[in-house]
């Protein structure tokens, strides 16, 4: 089953001076349960693509299919009632609000969904038992080490249960052994859950967890 498609992908930053075309016809197609990286230099494309595919943001042209649903279609509404439901983001910085509690900061995406305080407790409890991190639930992001707060990130973009999960250069920060310990999380998840995953990451580690490698240059996908 194909769960993203994209064809002739492509995007412009129109500035006052300029107009950079940062994606030059993105051809992109990922399966059920399927694991892709895309690596390529600093400034390539590579979050510009994730954002696109991850439809927060829109391509100036080309087409976008996540599962059944034509993006191109949407209206902007219904483009956010699909992100929340089919995706979950981990960002490079892993973006935990430092005012909340992990077990706030857990809850965030269904919080935006509308799902009522009571679920959102039992569900960010469940979360927090798999991965047997109960003991962080009160804490602050600033009470925790990276590792945690790596994991507290993983776990707020599993808590809806999503489909696909997005991940831009979720290492970037992190030292080879949190690393490895974060590539073989997403492993897990996406044997467990059947997730599909889509990582930016530069680091060569990055290969061994996936099943396909692009490499993002002059706006193209080249495989690796
Ligand atoms: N909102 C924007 N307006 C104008 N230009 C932008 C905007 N966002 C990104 N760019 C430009 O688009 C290009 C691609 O940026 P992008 O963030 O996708 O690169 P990247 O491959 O993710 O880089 P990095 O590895 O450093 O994260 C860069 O030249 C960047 O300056
Ligand atoms: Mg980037």
């Amino acid at each position: 089953m194909k769960v993203i498609q994209a064809t002739k992908i492509r995007k412009t930053y129109h500035r006052p001076s300029e107009s950079l075309e940062v994606l030059s016809g993105i051809n992109l197609q990922v399966t059920k349960g399927e694991i892709v990286l895309i690596t390529g230099r600093s400034g390539a494309g590579k979050t510009t693509l994730l954002k696109i595919i991850g439809c927060m943001e829109l391509p100036t042209s080309g087409t976008l299919k996540i599962l059944d649903t034509d993006t191109t279609q949407l209206t902007l509404e219904e483009l956010t009632q699909l992100r929340a439901k089919y995706f979950g983001f981990i960002f490079q910085s892993f973006n935990l609000l430092p005012a909340l509690t992990v077990t706030e900061n857990i809850e965030l995406p269904l919080a935006i969904r509308g799902t009522s305080r009571a679920q959102r407790k039992k569900a960010a409890e469940q979360v927090l038992g798999q991965f047997e991190l109960g003991y962080l639930a009160q804490r602050l992001p600033e009470e925790l080490s990276t590792g945690q707060i790596q994991r507290v990130a993983v776990m707020r973009a599993l808590i809806t249960e999503a489909p696909i999960l997005i991940a831009d250069e979720p290492t970037a920060n992190l030292d080879k052994e949190n690393t490895v310990s974060l590539f073989a999380l997403l492993q897990e998840v996406n044997a467990n859950r059947q997730s599909t995953i889509v990582i930016c990451s530069q680091k060569n580690l990055a290969r061994e967890y996936a099943d396909a490698v692009y490499r993002m240059e002059g706006g193209r996908l080249k495989p690796v």
